[in-house]
């Protein structure tokens, strides 16, 4: 399916933060998902990156990468990324990745992603990330293992 050109990147705000929780829940229900609460810290965070997904003013996608270190050079790590299911499969998510990567230019990229995630886990390696390890359990509540990805610096 084509992308609905209304579709926009931008600064994700505060004021998203209760739609993002309303989609965290429909995109990971059973794997603790994020609460407002937990937007409006990774807001405050001033080594966070988040951007928003918008058509026609509705927020239809986030995500989020973090700066770890205080020196260069700089490793950063993917906190979150989640495209309403009925936006899915339109080029969104590629979109939004584009735009974390494109902020840790230079730097070594890591993320973690349920080993059943195939939809994210095509979309990582589409753009370099290679699996590097697996974490047994690391989901709390689901008890699902992860894959830690990597992509090196570019
Ligand atoms: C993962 C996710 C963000 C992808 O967003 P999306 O907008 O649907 O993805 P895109 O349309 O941009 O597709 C980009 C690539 O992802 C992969 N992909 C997307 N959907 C897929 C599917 N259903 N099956 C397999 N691969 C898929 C493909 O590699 C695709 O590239 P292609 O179109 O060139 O084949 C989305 O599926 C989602 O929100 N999932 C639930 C939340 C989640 O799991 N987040 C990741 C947590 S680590």
């Amino acid at each position: 399916m084509t992308e609905p050109t209304t579709v926009k990147i931008e600064a994700l705000t505060k004021a998203d933060a209760v739609r993002c929780a309303e989609l965290e829940a429909q995109l990971f229900a059973g794997d603790d998902p994020w609460p407002p609460a937990a937007f409006l810290h990774a807001l405050d965070g001033k080594h966070n990156h988040y951007v928003a997904a918008r058509d026609e003013g509705r927020l239809i996608g986030y995500a989020g990468i973090s700066r770890l270190g205080r020196i260069p050079p700089y490793e950063y790590e993917v906190h979150t990324i989640g495209v309403d299911p009925a936006y899915q499969g339109r080029g969104i998510g590629r979109r939004l990745l584009d735009d974390l990567l494109h902020f840790a230019s230079r730097g070594e990229v890591f993320l973690e992603v349920r080993t059943d995630n195939d939809a994210a886990i095509n979309l990582y390696k589409s753009v370099g990330f290679a699996t590097v390890g697996v974490r047994k359990r690391y989901y709390k509540v689901s008890g699902a293992d992860a894959y830690t990805m990597k992509r090196d610096a570019t």
